[in-house]
């Protein structure tokens, strides 16, 4: 793959973080064209290379049967699958007929895929043999939650070795683009200059059909707010307006290892805003830093804008007014967020929008916890479903 080399950088303490950069070729030569300035060539071996010390967590939770197989079907056989389902098991077991494809999937292609569901007792149990409560109701089971069941994900990632872990969402409906998300995490990671990285994806359009024919719009009224209130942080420490976050909501995106198990979290679809946030809270130079090395060795965010529409599932306005809550309540809750910026959300989204700081459940991040234990009770409670020939990875 080649990419655009980031033009324009904002630092905030020991954060960079990069505007968007496109992607040039899908694919590229093993010695593309490398002299070239403002580019860089991730050649297909280099990409095979981190792709195998990656793992890609695909959260579902109801979604279409063949829309996730598409998903599944188009992550390079060199990651590790780890598939956190939510979904129904009441009346039609959705989660049996998920597993039921993911069987089938494997069976042909003999790659590694882990599987296991966000409210299996077992899983539960486990969580709370390792001592790591933070995700789990009063009955011992996980929430309900986006962001939980990527924590899930991150969790099983690191007992699997994994020095990358990625997100794609199951109810993307162009395998193409999942396929393009992937491989620019891989190829972006090629790039780094510190253990400490984050690459997300800013797609080039969701088209939507308008008056009969395709419109291809770049922003939703949910990234659009939760960009310009990110934004509008940054400004105000360093005093110039900008507008680099273009991904607060971004669900496609990856991290280095090293930074995902020291970063807390958000609940719900708070994670992906809050992800940012945690970020500039700990490694921006305001608050005090609890770790020492990120702050040496600096954290990079990178925004890559794929060539692939993002076409997929529209839940309605109700699941809209859900995500802008979760995302606006990350924001009010830092500490990073003035009273200024607490009062223009105020005025944009007069009454109606529940967001507070009460509604922000934040996650401890798992950096403590012993995931090979984890994995450990995991199989003895019968809670994980591998679908690999190796449990463990080579
Ligand atoms: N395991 C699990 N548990 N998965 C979930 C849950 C849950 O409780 N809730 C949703 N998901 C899965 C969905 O099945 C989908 O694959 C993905 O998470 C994203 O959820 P959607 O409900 O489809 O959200 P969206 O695509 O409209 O929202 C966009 O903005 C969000 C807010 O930042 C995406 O970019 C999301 O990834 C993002 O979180």
């Amino acid at each position: 793959m080649m990419l655009e080399l980031p033009r324009r950088t904002e630092r905030f303490g020991s954060v960079r973080i990069n505007d968007l950069q496109r992607v040039l070729l899908l694919e590229s030569a093993e010695d593309g064209n490398v002299a070239q300035t403002g580019v860089f060539n991730a050649p297909p071996s280099k990409i095979e290379e981190i792709m195998r010390k990656m793992a890609i967590v695909v959260p579902i939770k109801d979604e279409k049967l063949r829309v996730v197989e598409g998903v599944i079907s188009a992550i390079p056989s060199e990651c590790l699958v780890i598939i956190v389902s939510n979904s129904k098991r009441e009346g039609i077991d959705r989660f049996k007929m998920e597993q039921d494809m993911v069987e089938q999937h494997q069976h042909y292609t003999n790659r590694d895929i882990w599987m296991i569901h966000q409210k299996d007792h077992g899983l539960g149990t486990a969580l709370k043999q390792v001592g790591y409560e933070d995700l789990s109701d009063d009955q011992g089971r996980v929430r309900n939650g986006k962001g939980e069941g990527m924590i899930l994900g991150m969790l099983m990632a690191k007992a699997a070795a994994k020095d990358y872990v990625g997100f794609v969402d199951s109810d993307n409906y162009v395998p193409g683009a999942v396929h393009e998300y992937v491989t620019a995490y891989a190829a972006t990671f090629h790039l780094l200059r510190t253990p400490y990285a984050m690459v997300r994806i800013s797609w080039a359009s969701k088209p939507k059909i308008m008056e009969g024919s395709i419109y291809f719009s770049k922003w939703g009224r949910v990234s659009t707010a939760t960009n310009k209130y990110l934004n509008k942080i940054i400004s105000g420490f360093t005093g110039f307006e900008t507008e680099v976050v273009r991904s607060g909501n971004s669900g496609d995106h990856a991290m280095t290892m090293k930074l995902a198990e020291i970063l807390d979290y958000g609940s719900g679809f708070a994670i992906e805003p809050y992800e940012i946030l945690n970020i500039l809270e700990q490694f921006g130079g305001i608050l005090e830093p609890k770790y020492t090395d990120p702050i040496e060795k600096g954290v990079e965010i990178f925004q890559v804008e794929t060539r692939n529409p993002h076409f997929h599932e529209e839940k309605g306005e109700e699941h809209l007014n859900e995500m802008i809550s979760n995302a606006l309540s990350s924001i009010v809750s830092s500490p990073l967020c003035s009273e200024g910026i607490r009062k223009e959300i105020e005025n944009e989204f007069p009454g109606g929008q529940p967001y507070a700081k009460e509604n922000m459940r934040g996650l401890r991040g798992f950096g403590r916890v012993d995931t090979k234990a984890f994995l450990e009770y995991l199989l003895q409670n019968n809670a994980l479903y591998t679908f690999s020939k190796r449990l463990q990875p080579t």
